[in-house]
């Protein structure tokens, strides 16, 4: 069953990320937003939690339309993060404590306000044009009819000179042109420079879109399609891996850094030409195969079928091959307890459960700040509570197909990814102890009864559960690197498996409905003395073949 390759062992593997939204995480000069100096302050508390890396979201220079994925000026800091003193001083003391520090690499479009693009919209002759994706257009309109990722159409009219500019994000987010290769040698450039300032590596944004279809050609018809095919034209498109590979030989292959793709389109089936470690492309890549990106759809709760499906590929297609990035929150995407668990009735249990059911595969886990604390989706009142332009885009567009405000709103309640920026909950006084200013986007209601300072101390909070997750993990090889089995895997609540490394094996399981549920272990045989980790006392002593579990019960064994 396990495979006969054994991954070869290195420290990205073995290590355990934590993604900060630096708006969000701590303020501490009272503006109302998260900066540089605030993440140091809490770095002991990241040391206490037990991770190894840190991967921050882009705090460059910005007009932050898309809060920094927009960035004007790649080697700098936007001022209301702090500056590069203070950047120096975070990468200093990251490593002073042995946490090794990534930064956001966008690179498949700037800022509007990037000196790269003044120039290139300065003229039609200007060297820089090409430097972005200009077009005439068709009949006075768009040169196509291709959609943006957030909302309306990606072209943007520039009356300077009578031509369209591409923006698969937002109007504000011109993409690069990635056929131009003297775009490629300053992103390079770029990257060496913050590689050789001593940063240990990069999560990579947006890149399956940086490539185009060839001829630029109309979407048969975006209307009727669904949400990935409508991007199929400027996703995942032949020809990206060749990008990726140039990348990768021109950069990250010369330093012992950390390189994490996002991945959007990408396929458990094409994963190794991703990251298959023969290619030397990338380390890992961030899917979102078993997240539903921009998900539009808040009933569809759950799924086991698909999750298991889902996981299950991934886990084989890349054992002994390449390597997975595992996580289950981000800034993009909705708190998953409020998604796949049960908030109300089972906080505790199901923010547990999920984490130990993703957080034991093979790969590397990923922890989103507020995630180790249970921290939950927010309400948010109407148009005016949302701060992403995607939500804002999202208004527009809907109010044009009829809506109202109020039934855009309860949508955007569930699926917003304003949801997972609310700022961190640090305890139960003014602003959840974020910052002595009003925060950019409101607190979570619910701060007084979630929060760090709750939890730190108590040894069953959902914090001291992850610091025993992330123990179990450097205690033990072969959860690093075991191969993964689903066991009774038609279970349509449970989620099961082994993790096999030579003599090493180990059982995961997880409970992921509000309804108690029974496990068939086949042969394997759980002995209570075996038993390392629960999300709640073990009554069932006698488990050696019988698995019951409660509503959103989870524990690993050694076996
Ligand atoms: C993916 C990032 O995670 C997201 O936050 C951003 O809006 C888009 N890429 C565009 O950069």
């Amino acid at each position: 069953m396990s495979s006969a390759v054994q991954p070869k062992k290195i420290w990205w593997k073995e290590s355990v990320v934590y993604q900060v939204y630096p708006r969000s995480f701590k303020d501490s000069n009272g503006d109302g937003i998260g900066d540089l100096k605030g993440l140091v302050s809490k770095l002991d508390y990241l040391k206490h939690l037990g991770i190894d890396v840190i991967w921050i979201c882009p705090m460059f220079k910005s007009p932050m339309d898309d809060n920094g994925y927009d960035i004007s000026d790649y080697q700098d800091i936007n001022p209301e993060f702090g500056n590069m003193a203070d950047f120096d001083l975070l990468l200093k003391e990251c490593h002073a404590r042995g946490i090794r520090l990534i930064l956001d690499l966008v690179v498949n479009h700037t800022s509007d306000e990037h000196p790269w693009f003044i120039e290139s919209r300065s003229s039609k002759d200007n060297p820089k044009r090409d430097w972005y994706i200009w077009r005439d257009g068709k009949d006075g309109k768009e040169p196509n009819n291709w959609e943006s990722i957030f909302s309306g159409s990606a072209w943007k009219y520039d009356e300077k000179t009578a031509q369209w500019f591409m923006h698969l994000f937002s109007a504000r987010q011109p993409d690069l042109n990635w056929e131009n290769h003297d775009v490629r040698k300053a992103v390079y450039e770029m990257i060496r420079w913050w590689l050789d300032r001593g940063i240990d590596g990069f999560r990579i944004d947006a890149f399956t879109h940086t490539r185009k279809e060839p001829g630029l050609v109309d979407m048969p018809n975006p209307q009727n399609l669904e949400y990935v095919p409508s991007y199929a034209k400027h996703m995942n498109v032949p020809g990206v891996l060749d990008y990726v590979q140039d990348l990768a030989q021109n950069t990250f292959n010369h330093y012992d850094c950390m390189t994490v793709g996002e991945a959007n389109g990408v396929n458990a089936a094409e994963a190794s030409e991703w990251v298959g470690e023969a290619k030397r492309r990338l380390n890992m890549v961030i899917q979102f195969e078993h997240v539903g990106l921009w998900d539009t759809n808040p009933d569809q709760r759950f799924n086991m079928k698909d999750l298991k499906r889902v996981f299950n590929n991934w886990q084989k297609g890349l054992d002994g091959i390449g390597w997975n990035a595992l996580f289950v929150e981000n800034h993009d995407v909705p708190r998953i307890n409020s998604k796949w668990g049960d908030v109300k009735n089972y906080w505790r249990e199901s923010s547990t459960s999920i984490a130990t059911m993703y957080f034991m595969m093979q790969g590397t886990p990923f922890i989103y700040q507020g995630q180790e604390i249970g921290m939950t989706n927010s309400q948010f009142a109407g148009p005016e509570d949302f701060n992403d332009v995607s939500a804002k885009n999202y208004y527009v567009a809907k109010r044009k197909e009829g809506k109202t405000d109020a039934e855009i709103t309860a949508e955007l309640n569930h699926t917003s990814r304003d949801n997972a920026r609310t700022p961190m909950q640090w305890d139960s006084s003014a602003n959840a102890g974020f910052g002595t200013g009003t925060p950019w986007l409101k607190i979570n209601a619910n701060y007084k009864n979630i929060n760090v300072a709750a939890q730190v101390e108590d040894p069953e909070s959902i914090f001291n559960y992850y610091r025993r997750l992330i123990r179990l993990r450097k205690d033990n090889e072969g959860l690093v690197y075991g191969s993964f089995d689903l066991v009774d895997a038609d279970h349509k609540d449970v989620f099961a498996y082994t993790r096999t490394y030579g003599a090493q094996k180990f059982f995961v399981v997880a409970n992921m409905t509000p309804k108690a549920a029974h496990c068939d272990i086949g042969a394997l045989s759980l002995k209570p003395e075996n038993l390392l980790l629960a999300n709640m006392t073990v009554s069932d002593k006698s488990v050696e073949k019988n698995l019951n579990l409660k509503p959103f019960e989870a524990r690993i064994y050694k076996i």
